[in-house]
Formats: C-alpha cells, sequence, structure tokens
C-alpha cells in the first residue's frame, strides 16, 4: 500500500523554543466541541489527540480563559482546575505516544452568546457579529455586545496569563495566543469591530495594544519559549473588517517580536502575498505558515504536501495543517510514504460529539492489521 518514501524537508526535525519537533508539520488547533457544557475535555478528546502524536507538534483546539470568553457550546475552557485536570488527562495520552503539544488560548469577544456562556458578550465596541451564532437551542441572531471598560480590559489580560499558566500545570508545552479568525482580539485590531477613542483604538498603535499586552502577560507567565501567537492578516472570517491590513500587520509584528515569542503563525499563509513576505522578513524567531488548501472545497490529493514545501521554500519554517490531521491520524507517515489519504467526512461530524468523524479514521496500521476500522466515506 506504501509508495517509496517521499524526499521533503516537510520531514527534517526542527527546533521550537526549547523543544526538538521531529518534523516540520504541526497539527492546526481545531475546535471539535468534544468538552462537557463546564468546558472540561472528555476522556475521547485523550485518544483523538493521542491518535495524532506523531505530529511535530499538536496546537490543541481553542480554549477559553474565562467564562465570559466561551463562542459555542461544549468547546474547551482552562480557568479553573477541572479544565487542568481533564486537560491533563489529554497532555499524558499525547506525551506516552511521544507527542507534544500547545494549547490555543481564544475568547471569543462578539462571537458568543448568552445562551453559549451565561454572559452578555464583551468586545472592543457594541458591534454585534453580522451573523447567527450556534447555540444549543439552534442558529440565533448575535446579540449586541457589551464595550469592555479599562477594568475588563486589565482583567481579560490577567485572565490569559492564568490560563497560560494552567495549561503549563496541565501538561502542555506551550500556549498559543489566538488573535486571528475574528475573535475578541482580532476585533481589536480591526478597524470594523475596534470603534474606541482610548488607549485601545484608534490608530494603529492604539488597535494592537490589546494584543500586544496579552502576549506580554503570557509570555511573564510562562516564559517566551512556551508562547506563540496566531494571526491572519486580511482575512474577513466572522466578519472582520481591518480597514488597514498594510499598516497593521507590520506594526503588530514588530511589537510581537520587542515581547520575544517563539514562534508566530500565520492563518492562510500564501507565500505570492508581499505581506507573507514582509511578515518573514521581519518575524526572528519561528514562523508556522498555515497555506490556503481551498477552503470550503475537497482538500488537495496529497492533503498539502506541495503547498507546505512552497512555504518552506518561501521561508516558513514550519507548516501547520487542519483538516489533513483531523481525517488522518497517522497524516505524517501517510505524506511520508505517499500513501492515499482519508477525504474528510461531512461537515456535520466537525462540531458533534461522539467518536463519528473524531476518533474513526482509520490509520494505515489499521488497513495493514485487518481490524475492521470502518472505510473512510467520501468527502
Ligand atoms: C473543524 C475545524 C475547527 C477549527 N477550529 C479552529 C480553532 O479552534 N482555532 C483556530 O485558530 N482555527 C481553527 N480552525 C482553522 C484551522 O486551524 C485551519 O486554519 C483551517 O482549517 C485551514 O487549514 P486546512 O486547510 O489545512 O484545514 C478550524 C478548522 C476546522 C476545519
Amino acid at each position: 500500500m506504501t509508495n517509496a518514501p517521499v524526499e521533503s524537508r516537510l520531514f527534517e526535525p526542527a527546533r521550537l523554543g526549547a523543544l526538538r519537533l521531529p518534523n516540520r508539520l504541526v497539527m492546526a488547533p481545531m475546535t471539535r466541541n468534544r468538552a462537557t457544557a463546564a468546558g472540561v475535555p472528555q476522556p475521547i478528546m485523550a485518544t483523538y489527540y493521542a491518535q495524532r502524536a506523531s505530529a511535530g507538534l499538536i496546537i490543541a483546539e481553542a480554549s477559553t480563559p474565562n467564562a465570559v470568553g466561551q463562542t459555542y457550546p461544549n468547546i474547551t475552557a482552562i480557568y479553573n482546575e477541572e479544565h487542568v485536570a481533564g486537560w491533563r488527562r489529554v497532555t499524558d495520552a499525547v506525551r506516552a505516544e511521544g507527542g507534544r503539544m500547545f494549547l490555543q488560548l481564544q475568547h471569543g469577544g462578539r462571537v458568543g452568546h448568552p445562551d453559549n456562556s451565561g454572559h452578555t458578550p464583551v468586545a472592543p465596541s457594541p458591534v454585534p457579529l453580522p451573523d447567527t451564532i450556534f447555540t444549543p437551542g439552534g442558529h440565533q441572531a448575535a446579540v449586541v455586545p457589551r464595550e469592555m471598560t479599562a477594568d475588563e480590559i486589565r482583567s481579560t489580560v490577567a485572565d490569559f496569563a492564568a490560563a497560560a499558566r494552567r495549561a503549563v500545570e496541565a501538561g502542555f508545552d506551550g500556549v498559543e495566543v489566538h488573535a486571528a479568525n475574528g475573535y475578541l482580539l482580532h476585533q481589536f485590531l480591526a478597524k470594523g469591530t475596534n470603534h474606541r477613542t482610548d488607549a485601545y483604538g484608534g490608530p494603529v498603535a492604539g488597535r494592537i495594544r490589546f494584543v500586544v499586552e496579552v502576549v506580554r502577560a503570557v509570555v511573564d507567565a510562562v516564559g517566551p519559549e512556551r508562547v506563540g501567537v496566531r494571526i491572519a492578516p486580511g482575512l474577513t472570517v466572522n466578519g472582520i473588517e481591518e480597514g488597514d491590513t498594510e499598516s497593521i500587520y507590520p506594526a503588530l509584528v514588530a511589537a510581537l517580536a520587542d515581547a520575544g515569542p517563539a514562534y508566530l503563525h500565520v492563518v492562510f499563509a500564501d507565500p505570492d502575498q508581499p505581506l507573507f513576505q514582509d511578515i518573514r522578513k521581519a518575524w526572528p524567531g519561528t514562523l508556522i505558515a498555515n497555506p490556503v488548501l481551498g477552503w470550503g472545497g475537497p482538500l488537495p490529493a496529497d492533503g498539502g504536501r506541495r503547498e507546505g514545501e512552497r512555504l518552506l521554500a518561501a521561508g516558513a519554517d514550519l507548516i501547520s495543517l487542519g483538516r489533513s490531521f483531523l481525517a488522518n491520524p497517522d497524516l505524517v507517515e501517510r505524506l511520508r510514504t505517499g500513501a492515499p489519504l482519508n477525504p474528510v467526512r461531512e461537515k456535520g461530524l466537525m462540531y458533534t460529539g461522539g467518536e463519528s468523524g473524531y476518533t474513526d479514521y482509520p490509520a494505515l496500521a489499521d488497513a495493514r492489521r485487518g481490524a475492521g476500522a470502518p472505510e473512510p466515506v467520501g468527502a
């Protein structure tokens, strides 16, 4: 079933902070809604992540650092001892399989609903999400978020730092601060969602301030080698309108470089974009690139290997892949040997509970053993 090993820089070892990664393939963070209603990781999550431990690095799914930051139902959290204990089971299982793992810290900001979090969402300004949002009662219109006060900004920065400490206590190698995809930190960066007239709004220097303060606090809490930051320049997901993308990111990257986290993770990285090249030149640390793989359609047959190699050639250090890891627990081996990939099953299974579409994607070894693993279902 397997072909000759594929020669590629993707399979070379790399350093990330104090970690030695056996390859340059990173499992991108993916929310899978398999936690309890209180945000506690369930045992099935240990199985799922341990199956994927051959990734150079796993970045575990978005986890909220406080109650009001919760986006959707059954997402993971990291703000109390129960969350730490739940995550500990996951990190133990991944480490037992030889893996390394960061946790993504995400505050949803206006991407939230009182039926999900028990709180009115907070945001830089009272500008509602222009979409509906999923709740236990189905999709509902978004509510107008409450503008964060200066005190709330300070306490949210402290919540991120406390969450980072808890993540390390739970056995993670580090944390990724989520400043991408239209959640709270991205809302501060973007003109469309940040209408503040205080020090956290207005010109670029004001709009990047909150993100930089969060990253500095997290670096102070757990050390620079344990911290990464995810950004998505120009992405309009979750109704984001940045307005001045070309000004925001050079300023943000320079300020983050000064704060010194180990890596920057760029979503939908395109090596042909001048902004990507500028970010590479300005960023002194590790750069993780998440390629554009035909979002909304099927994945390319090579699972992103060629695009990943193109990004490595353009200066990225590590390549993160989402859906290819979701559907292929042994993605690294499949890409290394040129073996065929499991297609991603229908979308509904991504954000639902249970094993289906989660822990039951077969590995090559299952097929070789004839272990009766389920056949992959068409995309
Ligand atoms: C099911 C699912 C959940 C996701 N959840 C997150 C998340 O929690 N945090 C995040 O930054 N990105 C999230 N993403 C985006 C992925 O990290 C990645 O950027 C995206 O899937 C594109 O990579 P791909 O084409 O390799 O899948 C999610 C994507 C999918 C498919």
